[in-house]
Parts: structure tokens; C-alpha cells; sequence
């Protein structure tokens, strides 16, 4: 069956409008962005630029003053927070805005999404690896990290409703419902599949196929095996406030790969859903909504 779900994928899963894959291409390598070309190409894309400003302003990630404009944006938090910001922002952007499932909920996966950025945060912190890894490209990446599921709501959305009711019923992990119904495909390659079409960067492409399998990522595997435990964090939290009642264990190794320890993981979940519902209010997802990336 898996051909059949990415023939349907490929037939029924949007491809980026022009200008915005105009932009990722220019974001592809961050050793190679021209920032007056970058700039240029946003003012081509509708109202971008005044949402990127507003993300980077919004009391959740700004530090000290307001940028007024992208330039200065880049001089106040960086070419790479900059960067992940706007890929988190175009591809938030694909996400479906309809809300029907009967077993998928958009604003809790969105929670669950945002949940795996910020334990990641927590956790980069505890990890000592702040300086390593920018805050802005994790929350980017954990908004991004299961674009599969995203491809799936906006494309094959009653497939993905299938997929959750059997995980729910039969109190299976969502990856073994997912290869039962689409016959070997789980998110993670559905996902990496996407980045794939979407041309999305590397680093990217690689936190989105690797993390439920943190141990085979060739690159970049600290940040990898963060986003995977931080997942793990955050998929449990809200897995708990619905029927099902299927949890992921923690891989200890990989935990102990990165100098973490138990004490560590129950600061983190205990601190996170405040932290969330705080990102929530802060983080002008209703600026999102307001992307129009028409000229
Ligand atoms: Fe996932
Ligand atoms: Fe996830």
C-alpha cells in the first residue's frame, strides 16, 4: 500500500507556492544567505515579513528591544534565530486550518508540537548545550518534527483518523498503527518524503526522519537525540489528557549520552505545561492565521 499513499500524497498534498519555496531556497544553507536578496524576496511574498517581525517581537522570544524591521531583527537575535523563524513560520503555514477529525486535535497536536520545543529548550539547557544549539531552530524544529502527521491531516485526512482511532482503541504506539495501515510508511518517512518535495534544508530533513530512531541519524545527532527525548516528554503529557493510554518509554542510554539524568526529565515535565499554555498566549499564533502570501 505504500506506493499508493505517496502517489496519493504526491497527487493531493499542495506544493509550495512559488515565492515561498523562493525563500526556503534561500534558506537552504545558512553559510550562504544573502540577506538583501532574502529581504528582497520576502517583500515579494505578501504579508511575511510583518508576521516574522511580529514572531521575533512576541514576548515568548523576544530579548530587549523590538526590531523594526528584518535587518535589524537579524542584528538583534541572529542570521540563524531569523532563519527558523521564517521556515517555521511559511510551513506553519501549510498546516491544515480545518478542524473535522473526529480523533485528531489540531490545537493539542499543535500543543504536543510546541510541547517538543520547549522540553527541548529545557532540556538543551540542562544538557549544557545552550551555546551549541539556538532556541529559535529548536522551536522550529519541534513545530516541524512530525510534518508527516501535517501531510497526512491536509491530505489523507481519514486515513489519519483511521490511524488514531485504531492507536486509541487498541492502546497501540501511533507508529505501529500507522505501518498496519499504510502498510510499512509511518510518519517519520512520510515526513522526510515531504521535506523531500518541499525542499526543505537539511538539518531539517533529518531531526523529521530520525525522531523515533535517534540512534540511526548520521548528522547532527545531539540534536536529534534532544528533539527525540523531548518528543517522548511531550507525547506522554498529552497522550495523558486523552483515552488512550499508550506511553513511549525514555531511552536511558540515549538520555545518558547527553550527561541527562531522571531528575532532570521530571523538572522538565513538570515545568512544561505551564510553559506551553504560556508559549500558547505568547507566541501570536492568530498573526499565523493572518499569513497571506499573495502579492
Ligand atoms: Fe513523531
Ligand atoms: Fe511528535
Amino acid at each position: 500500500m505504500s506506493n499508493v499513499v505517496l502517489q496519493v500524497l504526491e497527487r493531493d498534498l499542495p506544493d509550495l507556492p512559488a515565492q515561498m519555496s523562493e525563500v526556503i531556497a534561500e534558506l537552504k544553507d545558512p553559510n550562504l544567505i544573502d540577506l538583501p536578496v532574502l529581504i528582497t524576496k520576502i517583500s515579494q511574498c505578501g504579508n511575511l515579513s510583518e508576521i516574522v517581525l511580529r514572531m521575533v517581537n512576541s514576548g515568548y522570544l523576544r530579548h530587549g528591544r523590538k526590531a523594526d524591521d528584518l535587518e535589524e531583527a537579524v542584528i538583534l537575535v541572529g542570521m540563524e534565530a531569523v532563519r527558523h523563524t521564517i521556515l517555521g513560520v511559511v510551513l506553519y503555514s501549510m498546516f491544515s486550518k480545518r478542524q473535522v477529525l473526529e480523533n485528531f486535535n489540531r490545537m493539542n497536536f499543535l500543543r504536543h508540537c510546541l510541547g517538543t520545543a520547549l522540553a527541548a529548550r529545557m532540556l538543551s539547557t540542562e544538557a549544557g548545550l545552550d551555546e551549541q544549539l539556538d532556541s529559535y531552530k529548536l522551536i522550529t524544529y519541534g513545530l516541524l518534527h512530525d510534518i508527516g502527521i501535517v501531510a497526512l491531516d491536509r491530505a489523507m485526512p481519514i486515513t489519519l483518523n483511521r490511524i488514531l482511532k485504531m492507536a486509541a482503541e487498541e492502546n497501540m504506539p501511533i507508529l505501529e498503527a500507522e505501518v498496519r495501515v499504510l502498510g510499512k510508511l509511518t510518519h517519520s518517512m512520510i515526513g522526510e518524503w515531504v521535506c523531500g518535495k518541499w525542499n526543505l534544508p537539511q538539518d531539517i530533513r533529518n531531526v523529521v526522519q530520525y525522531h523515533h530512531a535517534p540512534r540511526k541519524a548520521k548528522l547532527n545527532r545531539p540534536e536529534v537525540a534532544l528533539m527525540h527525548i523531548a518528543d517522548v516528554i511531550s507525547f506522554n503529557y498529552y497522550e495523558s489528557l486523552t483515552e488512550s493510554v499508550h506511553k513511549y518509554a525514555l531511552d536511558m542510554e540515549l538520555l545518558r549520552s547527553l550527561g541527562l539524568n531522571m531528575g532532570q526529565i521530571a523538572q522538565v515535565e513538570e515545568a512544561l505545561p505551564e510553559r506551553v499554555e504560556r508559549a500558547m498566549r505568547a507566541l501570536d499564533f492568530d498573526a499565523l492565521e493572518s499569513l497571506s502570501l499573495c502579492c
